[in-house]
């Protein structure tokens, strides 16, 4: 029998052309594409233990027992997992993030990447980097886009089957950096899972969707060309579509602070000086400002004198999600 307890660390993604609303929510099937690259240096990390003499399962985030909707996400999960393996247990599930939860850096991606690793190695399953990428995505879409390395293209497919993610390039092809913004502000009250269900209701999102397309291929263009410019200005349409589709839905999402404008209109006038530098925002207030790595130490200074910062985090381009012994 396999000794069904497994670890796992994955790392947060920030997407560059962006996943928002579902052709199939329970599937989380995307209604578009999206590319995105691995955030080195931040992670989760999760141990599962299957055990088959437990009635519950339990989940420990940060030290701290987790009930409510996180363990009924978590648990749900979990059944799905069993589903396959076959193996009818429930689990302990132990995490630990290294950055802030819920405030627009993708702690849900890192955490059900990891813990897709981490269940299905406990179950006894080795499967294939599609196959987990598919698993991850149950647990929250962007998830399947930590499974690999580098950079990374969630094709949408239309199906279960085909809907997961692959490496375009590996981690050290282009030396981008996100130094994330982090602006002081109120943790987001609707998260992202409730968020796709809305993007439907705003006239904006049949527009962006007909034209994902033409942004991937933009998008994936000029990360393997390596042109900056070419990125910049793909990158800060598509983060700035994804926010109007969000503001216009039905309830509305400003996930905005005044913080976030003032880091979005510096970048914009510092890419106008020169320096290779734009912005992309997720589901929360934090800008997320990629540059050349060349560039971070004077971004962070600049970063720093604006009005609303609380913090920075400084996130080059990370590799797969692993197993750790
Ligand atoms: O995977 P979810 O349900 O957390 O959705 C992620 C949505 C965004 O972060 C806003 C965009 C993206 O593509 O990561």
């Amino acid at each position: 029998m396999s000794p069904l307890v497994a670890t796992a660390i994955a790392h947060p993604n920030i997407a560059l052309i962006k996943y928002w609303g579902n052709r199939d929510h329970e599937l989380r099937i995307p209604e578009n594409g999206s590319i995105s690259f691995n955030l080195d240096g931040l992670y989760t990390k999760t141990s599962v233990r299957f055990d088959p003499s437990i009635e519950k399962d339990t989940l420990c985030i940060n030290d701290q027992i987790m009930d409510g909707p996180d363990l009924r996400r978590v648990s749900q999960f979990l059944r799905y997992v069993n589903e396959i393996s076959g193996k009818h247990y429930f689990a302990n599930v132990i995490s630990e993030n290294n950055f802030p939860i819920a405030a627009g850096i993708a702690s849900s991606a890192a955490a059900f990447a990891a813990l897709s690793l981490a269940a299905t190695k406990a179950a006894g399953l080795n499967l294939s980097e599609k196959d987990l990428s598919r698993i991850a995505r149950r647990g929250s879409g962007s998830a399947c886009r930590s499974i690999p390395e580098g950079f990374v293209e969630w094709r949408p497919g239309r199906d279960d089957e085909d809907s997961f993610a692959i490496s375009i390039a590996p981690p050290n092809y282009w030396d981008l950096v996100d130094v994330i913004a982090v602006v002081k502000g109120k943790h987001k009250s609707i998260g992202s899972t409730a968020g796709h269900t809305f993007a439907r209701t705003s006239p904006i999102q049949k527009a962006r969707v007909a034209d994902a397309p033409r942004r991937l291929a933009l998008g994936r263009e000029a990360i393997l060309q390596k042109d900056f410019s070419a990125l910049a200005e793909i990158v800060e349409i598509d983060s700035n579509l994804m926010h109007a589709v969000m503001m216009t839905s039905n309830p509305g999402l400003l996930y905005w602070e005044p913080a976030t404008i003032t880091v979005m209109k510096a970048v914009t006038l510092w890419r106008q000086s020169g320096i290779p530098v734009c912005y992309t925002l997720d589901a929360g207030p934090n800008v997320h400002v990629i540059v050349l790595s060349s560039h971070v130490t004077a971004i962070k200074t600049r970063i720093l004198e604006l009005p609303g910062i609380e913090n920075i985090l400084v996130a080059p381009v990370g590799g797969a999600a692993k197993f750790i012994d």
